[in-house]
């Protein structure tokens, strides 16, 4: 193995969120699903599906119910008095929130429900925790899976942005014009391209203020 390589693809990963016209292939995005399929998983439940959209006036409608959403959100806002961060919404979270818009592929990260036979013999029946918490089980293995898929788009010359602010805004949207099942969660999506740009990396907190080591 050649750590130094890993590195470089780990610390050279940007989002990015201009993307070239050229469509993803299909053999690419089957190899992402690939890598990302080989994410840890509690109990190696592999709690994790996707819907991948290459269709633009598909994406161009996600777009646009997002942006729905967001008006509606920064017109009840402005009702109760809050015009400035009704404004600053719009402003700033709505091009965020959509940034996905001139990307060929949408990835929809869903988590599927977390089943194991440590759940059905144990934990259910003596309730070990809230069902919540199961739930929450499976979108942690979902985002590592969504993590692999980016890291791998990287190595492959490829360009992602991963983003909860259409789900945020928009979920029950998505769902029903994806027609996802109830029982799914909707993790996030990821915009998949070409890069367009190359951005500058963002400043990373220092090792030392993240890490205690208990000796
Ligand atoms: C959970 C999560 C949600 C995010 N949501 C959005 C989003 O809605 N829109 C967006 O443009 N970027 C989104 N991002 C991307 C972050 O802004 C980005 O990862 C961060 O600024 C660090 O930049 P880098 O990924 O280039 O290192 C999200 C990232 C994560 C992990």
């Amino acid at each position: 193995m050649d750590f130094a390589l890993f590195q470089d693809i780990l610390k050279t990963r940007r989002s990015i969120r201009e993307f070239t016209e050229e469509p993803v292939s299909l053999s690419d995005i089957e190899e992402l699903i690939d890598c990302a399929r080989y994410a840890p998983s509690d109990t190696n439940s592999q709690t994790w599906e996707f819907i991948v959209v290459v269709n633009a006036d598909k994406i161009k409608q996600i777009e646009n119910f997002t942006w729905d959403r967001l008006h509606e959100t920064a017109a009840r806002a402005a009702e109760q008095g809050l015009e400035r961060e009704a404004k600053l919404l719009v402003k700033s979270f709505g091009p965020y929130a959509t940034a996905f818009s001139g990307a060929p592929a949408l990835i929809v990260c869903l988590s599927t429900p977390y089943t194991s036979k440590f759940r059905e013999k144990i934990f259910d029946p003596i309730a070990f925790v809230a069902p919540e918490v199961w739930e929450e089980e499976g979108l942690k293995s979902s985002c590592l899976a969504a993590q692999n898929l980016m890291l791998a788009a990287h190595a492959k010359g490829l360009a992602t942005c991963p983003m909860t602010g259409p789900v945020l805004l928009a979920e029950d949207k998505l769902r029903e014009y994806l027609d996802i099942p109830e029982d799914r969660g909707v993790n996030m999506v990821i915009a998949l391209g070409h890069p367009a740009i190359s951005p500058k990396a963002v400043p990373r907190k220092e090792v030392a203020e993240i890490l205690r080591i208990v000796d």
